[in-house]
């Protein structure tokens, strides 16, 4: 048998060894799903930190219980830090960040450092596959010559695929093993053995011709997203000058059956994905002459959305006859996203700065989030405060950021001085609600 045939058979028999490299909010859910799917399965990631945690059957992140880190551990899942562990495995999967600089542009570092660190340990028969979000040609341009140069011969012993993660954090509906997921071979032999390898864990998989249509796959998901809240953003604005209220519209539109998607506007962007994908594909068209008008307007009308909702509270304080300046404010929600507890690139800390910086005192309250995280180049000394109708009461301002369903939201209207809306939590008008 050649060696794509025992490594297929392995797949298909659970006896394959699956290895995780970057046991973060993609790669742990994807090992728990890979270990409830019979497999045995190897973690590892450069923070001690978590590998010990994890070791201890603790969990770190919030919608991912100790209990599923416990149950994996005894069926012998282990985290590690030695990446030369990486030899016992028959498939490495690396779920590391793909960030952008501080100018913008692709920081490929870690999964560039991820490849080296394992190449002395890759032997023939493995598949390695990427699954980080990144540009067109990432698996061709940076994975292949750094694998080629171990002696192994990709699409004979040695196996190259792209899968990327499709993830809903905090979504009930969708599963690691339940969303279809694209996958791309360096070369045909490389796709059925990454085929095998994912089948065994994931319902249903799509095939595509290339490593780089799959990794262009991605970022037109991602892309779609970014660009149409950045049309329902500047229609906010406009709606918003009309006297019109974009959350009636768009419930509206939302009713016809084919031909709309609903987009919602907020107060900027967040999370790991949407904000920061989108400018991977900006920065490899420019190698090709081609800019990318779309995603650049998308990013200037999405990134101006906190200044906008800024300007709203300022105008509401004023209408009140007070200043930013000294008013107490409250911000509610400092997740990106409603019941996570994800506060990456999550517009409610700029607006927190901005506030801070024209002198408010500023206070939060997030049931998900109970102390202010440390966040590369972000710093509050706070905790969150516990809401009660007194609480709520003593704030001049009560800004709501993120909709999380843990709040009362019955309970804040009744009690709030002023609350500024960027959700369209409050349907109905109030007096002492601004939509924002
Ligand atoms: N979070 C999401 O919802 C989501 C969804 C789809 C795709 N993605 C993509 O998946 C990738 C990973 O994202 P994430 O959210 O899991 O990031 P994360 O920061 O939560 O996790 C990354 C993990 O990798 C580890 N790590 C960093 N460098 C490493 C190295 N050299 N070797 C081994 N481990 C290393 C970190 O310690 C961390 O545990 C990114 O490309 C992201 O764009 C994320």
């Amino acid at each position: 048998m050649n060696t794509s045939k025992i490594l297929i058979k392995r797949f298909e028999t659970r006896q394959a060894v699956v290895g995780i490299v970057g046991l973060g909010y993609v790669g742990l859910p994807l090992m728990l799903r890979f270990q409830a799917a019979g497999f045995q399965v190897l973690g590892i990631d450069i923070d001690p930190n978590k590998v010990e945690k994890l070791n201890s059957g603790e969990t770190y992140i919030e919608h991912i219980s100790s209990e599923k880190i416990r149950v994996a551990r005894q069926h012998g899942f282990e985290a590690t830090t030695d990446f030369s562990r990486a030899a016992e495995a028959d498939a490495l999967i690396i779920c590391v960040p793909t960030p952008l600089n501080k100018n913008r542009e692709p920081d490929l570092s870690y999964v560039t450092g991820t490849v080296d660190a394992l190449a002395p340990h890759l032997r023939p028969g493995q598949v390695l596959s990427l699954e980080s979000t990144t540009y067109p040609g990432t698996t061709e341009e940076e994975l292949l010559p750094r694998v080629g140069k171990t002696g192994l011969k990709v699409g004979e012993d040695f196996f190259l695929v792209y899968s990327p993660e499709r993830e809903d954090p905090g979504s009930k509906n969708f599963t690691p093993g339940n969303i279809p997921k694209v996958i791309g071979g360096h070369t045909p032999a490389c796709l059925k053995v990454g085929t095998a390898l994912y089948a065994g864990a994931i319902d249903r998989l799509v095939p595509v011709s290339s490593t780089k249509t799959a990794e262009m796959t991605k970022l037109l998901e991602n892309i779609h997203r970014a660009v149409n809240i950045g049309l329902v953003n500047e229609l906010k604005i406009v709606c918003d000058r009309m006297g019109i209220d974009i959350h009636e519209v768009i419930r509206a539109a939302a009713t016809k059956p084919f031909g709309f998607t609903p987009y919602y506007p907020g107060p900027g962007l967040g999370g790991h994905c949407i904000p920061i994908d989108p400018f991977y594909l900006t920065w490899k068209a420019r190698e090709y002459g081609i800019s990318t008008r779309f995603i650049e307007l998308a990013g200037e009308v999405n990134a101006g959305m906190p200044r906008w909702v800024i300007g709203k509270i300022v105008d509401a304080l004023n209408e009140r006859g007070l200043a930013l300046k000294g008013s107490r404010v409250l911000v509610l929600g400092i997740a990106y996203k409603k019941n996570v507890d994800d506060m990456r690139e999550s517009p409610s800390v700029e607006l927190m700065e901005i506030l801070r910086d024209k002198g408010a005192e500023v206070d939060y309250s997030d049931p998900h989030v109970p102390v202010f995280p440390k966040l590369r180049g972000h710093h509050f000394d706070l905790a969150g405060v516990a809401l009660s109708p007194e609480i709520v009461a003593g704030y001049d301002l009560i800004l709501l950021a993120t909709n999380h369903d843990a709040f009362d939201y019955d309970m804040i209207k009744k009690n709030a001085r002023l609350i500024v809306d960027t959700r369209g939590v409050y349907l109905e008008p109030a007096e002492n609600v601004i939509k924002a």
